[in-house]
């Protein structure tokens, strides 16, 4: 995307804006090569060479955390080949390309954090970094004691037993019921594929929790930004962590 230099210059930390126009407009700076002293020129940071006094000139994107509440009816890819809405549409003012850390199903909804730190998410999605995601399932009909029993010490899934869960029943009816499922795994489709295996048929599916950090006053489709608090907890929650 082309932007004015002096703003290149100032997002690089180079220069404030106004030092920068000096800088620029004292021929220090160049394009691809090409001197440029005319304020208001514009480059791409992406795609240009652009140096100062011959040195490249290079941009560290802002980071960003984000916490959404991601509704169902949205993939957590970044592209879908079906041309199903994206998560990032979601992201009004964000400039920034962010991923989303982990995935959700397309019809789960619930907290979701994206970043565009790679490290940061790498560290998050290491299967090491055991924390607590909660889930509130709502299935169909009754749940019997057997099947919580089941759900919470483990049941064989494809890829293995799940290890043990926190399961609680919160509600029951004849029409349907709802349970909160804590896991500190996260394999592909675990709750729905945990229930199916205990023959619950879910109706619907909400991440409530990601560790220390719940969807608090986010509705559908809102999202918010993650204190620098958050964010260093979060790289350091494991295992003890709530
Ligand atoms: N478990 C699932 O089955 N789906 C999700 O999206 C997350 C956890």
């Amino acid at each position: 995307m082309l932007e004015r230099l002096q703003k290149i210059l100032s997002r690089a930390g180079v220069a404030s804006r106004r030092e920068a126009e000096t800088i620029i407009t004292a021929g220090r700076v160049a394009v691809n090569g090409k001197v440029v002293t005319e304020l208001g020129s514009k480059a791409d940071p992406d795609k240009d060479r652009i140096t100062l006094d011959g040195k490249p000139v290079r941009l560290k994107a802002e980071r960003i955390y984000l916490l959404l509440y991601k509704p169902a009816g949205y993939v957590t890819t970044l592209k879908d080949p079906e041309g199903r809405p994206v998560v990032t549409e979601l992201l009004k003012g964000i400039g920034e390309r962010v991923y989303p850390v982990g995935r959700l199903d397309y019809n789960t909804e619930g907290l979701l954090f994206l970043t565009n730190d790679g490290d940061w998410a790498n560290r998050l999605a290491h299967p090491r970094h055991e924390v607590e995601k909660e889930y509130l399932v709502k299935v169909r009909g009754r749940v019997n004691p057997e099947q919580v029993r089941r759900l919470s010490e483990g049941v064989e899934l494809d890829d293995g037993m799940t290890a043990p869960a926190k399961v609680q029943l919160v509600h029951e009816s004849e029409r349907n019921s709802r349970l909160t499922i804590t896991i500190h795994e996260g394999r592909y489709r675990q709750v729905r594929r945990m229930c199916e295996a205990v023959s619950l048929a879910v109706a619907s599916l909400k991440r409530s929790r990601y560790g220390f950090l719940e969807l608090g006053d986010l509705r559908p489709g809102e999202f918010r930004r993650l204190t620098p608090q958050e964010v260093a907890r979060l790289a350091a929650s494991g295992s003890s962590e709530k």
